[in-house]
């Protein structure tokens, strides 16, 4: 799963102690395994490799840019959302070439320097972004390589916040209006639209819901084939769950032994959109506990992260596992799950020092006794989680660190008050 385990009593991070870390680094600081992300990029790799597909890094999970050019390394391809992300990718030495361009808004600057990049695929979400790249190619003596992003009406069961493969959210257009798409736009100059793109959600922690929308995608692709259409490629999208809780979700393993016999033989080339999978085990926030409280009937962990680090319990009310870095008489969890209560355990709230309701970390958690100075770590915040960060009450962003075996270094500095205010003088 990952290689952050509790050794002696004591969480390490491979061959460093998390105490160690914070000790060097200070906190609140996001911590990343390599040995973990590559590992995890292996294991998707060996799963799909009867496809040969694309497998192409979701940037928005995890852009640092180290961690992208330890993907680049591994052998991946990449799915860019901004012109920022395209900018970050290719500044991580990525071919344009194998980059995909997803996005319900791309902006006319962005499609400009797409175009320019040479990037693989525009992925794109409606007839009006269709048109719109077709004429700036023609402006620029391009033909845009352009995917149909469509959206199949399947529910893959996750937060609502995060669900874009139902009917009712802005993501792609129906499948019969897919058909029409293609009529209108595919023998247009500029334009070379000759796949479809599918992405129904995130995480999707059961492999039904992309059987589903995948034997939607190929029946569309026999039907546009009929009518004369040269499809070459089906890119699947992402959404492939983490472990947030132990043993979680399916294993790449088993995504793939569902969905690639459906697409082995299609004559298509095959992509797929991973991050999550690949990012939310390989990285930790480690917090100092700046005070305990009690307040009413309940117990407060007042500590250094926030919603401003990790915004993901704020906003989806989602389940990270803590535990403390060195627990008290030795209490190392003997898994991650919600259901731990140790012996002598307190019920706790992990809450953070911004002035929101919604500042927490966790809630209601059996956890051994901490005390003020006591190091805890939110686990699984690899994905989602220094991306997301904020500013919001001028609170610098954290420090990011890679770890590789016995060797930590800084892949990010933390922000100083300076960097607050640099970009208004
Ligand atoms: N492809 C497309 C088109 C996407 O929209 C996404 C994620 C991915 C791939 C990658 O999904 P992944 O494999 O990482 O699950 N902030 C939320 C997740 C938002 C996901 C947005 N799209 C969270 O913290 O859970």
């Amino acid at each position: 799963m990952d290689f952050f385990e509790y050794r002696g009593g004591e969480l390490h991070c491979e061959g460093v102690t998390a105490a160690a870390l914070a000790q060097r680094f200070g906190t609140p600081l996001y911590v990343y395994s390599k040995r973990t992300l590559v590992d995890h990029y292996r294991r998707l790799a060996e799963a799909w490799a009867a496809l040969d597909p694309w497998l192409c890094f979701s940037v928005k999970s995890c852009s640092n840019l180290h961690i992208l050019r330890l993907m680049r390394e591994c052998g991946a391809a990449f799915d860019v959302v901004s012109g920022g992300e395209m900018r970050r990718a290719i500044e991580a030495g990525a071919d344009p070439r194998r980059i995909v361009f997803a996005g319900v808004g791309k902006t006319d600057d962005e499609i400009r320097e797409a175009l320019s990049a040479g990037i693989g695929y525009f992925n794109v979400e409606s007839e009006a972004e269709m048109d719109n790249l077709g004429t700036i190619a023609v402006s620029m003596n391009r033909r845009a390589p352009a995917a149909l992003r469509v959206n199949p009406d399947v529910d893959p069961k996750t937060h609502v916040y995060t669900t874009t493969g139902k009917r009712e959210t802005k993501f792609g257009v129906d499948l019969e209006r897919a058909k029409r798409v293609f009529h209108a736009f595919a023998r247009r100059p500029g334009l070379d639209l000759s796949a479809i793109h599918l992405h129904i959600g995130s995480p999707v922690n059961t492999v039904e819901p992309y059987v589903q929308s995948i034997t939607k995608g190929l029946d569309l692709v026999d039907a546009l084939r009929r009518d004369g259409f040269g499809v070459r490629a089906i890119n699947i999208g992402g959404g492939y769950g983490a472990h947030y809780e132990d043993d979680q979700a399916p294993t790449a393993a088993q995504y793939a032994a569902h969905v690639a016999p459906l697409l082995k033989g299609a004559g298509l080339t095959v992509m797929l959109e991973p991050g999550r999978t690949i990012t939310a085990n390989a990285g930790v926030l480690l917090t100092r506990t700046l005070y305990t409280k009690h307040s009413g009937d309940r117990q407060f962990l007042i500590v250094d992260a926030s919603m401003t680090e990790l915004i993901r319990p704020a906003l989806y009310g989602s389940f990270h596992f803590v535990w403390p870095v060195r627990p008290a008489r030795g209490q190392t969890p003997p898994r991650r799950s919600a259901q731990l209560k140790p012996e002598g355990a307190v019920l706790v709230d992990l809450v953070g020092p911004v002035c929101e309701s919604s500042d927490f970390l966790a809630k209601e958690r059996w956890l051994p006794p901490v005390t003020r100075g006591d190091l805890v770590c939110v686990f699984t915040a690899g994905a989602y989680g220094f991306v997301m960060s904020s500013q919001y009450n001028s609170r610098p962003r954290p420090a990011e660190v890679l770890v590789d075996g016995d060797d930590a270094r800084i892949i990010r500095r933390r922000e100083t008050y300076d960097d607050l205010v640099a970009a208004e003088r």
